[in-house]
């Protein structure tokens, strides 16, 4: 309460900012009003064990702070761009030259975007190895994947926002990978590029589905996870093998033990953020040109591996295919029958950790021998004349692929392991690695014509 010993000017100020007010009796009441709010959206004590940082190494929270820069940039670069192919990479050159502040503000959107996926993919895999999909957190890692998925996509119509060389061509071919779906393809890709070619539809497309569909998706799909955390009674409680996991330890106020790290990760991160922003621009080309093609043409960097995979196997299964029983094994990853509840443990256990080794290893040495071989070695026009490729390049490397695969469960759960968590970490490790390194291959060492070297 402002008292009459506050002047004019006081009353209206301690109106704004109460937490001003030299008197303790008016401080301490603000105090209690402002964690009253807070606790109305966070829980009122947490498990200690859980604020340990090599838990969730912040990752949940940062992409957090990551969604809502691109939420506050992405609405002011909405005044001045202009979503349509003759004026849309003029809109952004205007913006980075005319604009205050524009091409900061361009620089902490771009930035925050790839960032985000970086740090959504490593949340993903802190999730996995930590055993935080089993009972209870099921569905969560399935609102998780959905959020990827969204991620990935707002990423990729931004892509076409500025309209440049980069831009045009990266959406070409990406596009163009979505004819070889059988039955549907042609019309799918007609569908989102809202005709046959790249034009004024697609733009404005991508256009709507990036400034208003996927952050509604977002809106809507980032509290029911929170939720859902809660529902969970919080982060899953970190142990060892050995121990109960009934013993949830001792529980601390949240305020302050939690939201004071909170406060830390994401202050850290907005400066993170804003220093890379000052120090490097968003990459800016040519305006778009349809009639001359860069080469290489590539993917952005995360559908670099999916762009590799093109380049080794029939269009078909390096676009359907493998990703669709990749992203199904996903989807249906936390309703496996597991023969134990391993939720806090990571790897599983030190076997677990051993086999996810041995996995690593030998998917960083067999991935490249592959590609390599399949570049100077493996010609299945001379090998198979008469055989279709379809066949040749496609359901026969897919199933020696697929038998090598259920053969390394078998020989690593006989081998290693004494429950099969065990076996379903080492197989998740060996994918894992094989993409990590065709997506380093796709963007490092592909040069002119995607012939390998080194491409940067
Ligand atoms: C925009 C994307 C995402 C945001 C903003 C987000 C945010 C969060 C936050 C703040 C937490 C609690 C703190 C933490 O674990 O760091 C959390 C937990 C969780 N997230 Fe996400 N997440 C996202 C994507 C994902 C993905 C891709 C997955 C997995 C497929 C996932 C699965 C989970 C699960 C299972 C938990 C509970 C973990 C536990 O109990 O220890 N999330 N998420
Ligand atoms: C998960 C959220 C988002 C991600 C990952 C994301 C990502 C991107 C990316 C990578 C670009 C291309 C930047 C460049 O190189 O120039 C872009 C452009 C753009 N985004 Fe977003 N964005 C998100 C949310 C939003 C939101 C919520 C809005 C507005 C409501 C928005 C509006 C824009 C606009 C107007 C552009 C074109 C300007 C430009 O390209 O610099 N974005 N976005």
């Amino acid at each position: 309460m402002t008292s009459d010993r506050h002047n004019f000017l006081q009353r209206i100020w301690y109106s704004i900012f109460p937490g001003t007010r030299r008197d303790r009796v008016d401080r301490e009441h603000y105090r209690q009003f402002f964690n009253g709010l807070l606790l109305h959206f966070r829980p009122r004590v947490v498990p200690e064990r859980t604020l340990r940082f090599t838990l969730s190494w912040g990752l949940g929270g940062m992409a957090v702070v990551l969604v809502s820069l691109l939420f506050l940039t992405g609405l002011m670069l909405k005044f001045t761009y202009q979503p349509v192919p003759d004026r849309a990479y003029e809109s952004i050159v205007r913006m980075q030259n005319v604009v205050y502040f524009g091409q900061l503000i361009r620089n902490i959107h771009h930035w925050s975007g790839n960032a985000l996926l970086l740090v959504v993919f490593l949340h993903f895999l802190r999730v996995f190895f930590s055993g935080a999909f089993h009972s209870g957190r099921q569905f969560n890692w399935i609102l998780g994947l959905v959020m990827l998925l969204l991620i990935l996509a707002s990423n990729f119509t931004g892509y076409l926002l500025p309209w440049d060389q980069l831009a045009f061509w990266a959406v070409t071919i990406c596009t163009g990978m979505l004819e070889y779906i059988p039955g549907i393809g042609v019309g799918l890709q007609k569908f989102i590029r809202g005709g046959t070619d790249i034009g004024p539809a697609t733009l404005s497309i991508f256009y709507a589905i990036h400034t208003a569909i996927i952050p509604a998706g977002l809106i809507i799909l980032m509290p029911f996870h929170f939720w859902r955390v809660r529902k969970a009674r919080g982060l899953v409680i970190p142990r060892k093998p050995d121990d109960d996991p009934q013993d949830r330890g001792a529980s601390v106020a949240t305020i302050p033990n939690l939201i004071v790290r909170e406060l830390v990760v994401a202050s850290a991160l907005v400066a993170v953020m804003l220093l890379f922003s000052i120090l490097f621009n968003a990459p800016l080309e040519a305006k778009a040109n349809p009639g001359l093609s860069p080469n290489p043409t590539k993917a952005p960097w995360y559908f670099s591996g999916l762009q590799e995979l093109l380049l080794h196997f029939h269009p078909l299964f390096a676009v359907l295919v493998i990703p669709a029983v990749i992203l199904g094994l996903l989807f249906i990853l936390p309703y496996l029958r597991y023969d134990a509840d391993t939720a806090g443990v990571w790897f599983v256990s030190d076997q677990g950790r051993k086999a996810a080794v041995i996995a690593a290893v030998i998917a960083a040495i067999l991935t490249p021998l592959g590609i390599v071989a399949d570049e100077y070695v493996i010609s299945y026009a001379t090998w198979l004349p008469s055989v279709p490729p379809g066949i040749s390049n496609g359901i026969l490397p897919a199933t020696l692929i697929l038998a090598g695969i259920l053969g390394f469960y078998w020989w690593i759960k006989k081998k290693y392991c004494s429950i099969n968590n065990e076996a379903i970490l080492a197989v998740f490790v060996l994918l894992l690695t094989a993409f990590v390194i065709l997506t380093i291959t796709g963007i490092w060492f592909r040069g002119v014509g995607m012939k390998l070297g080194w491409g940067w």
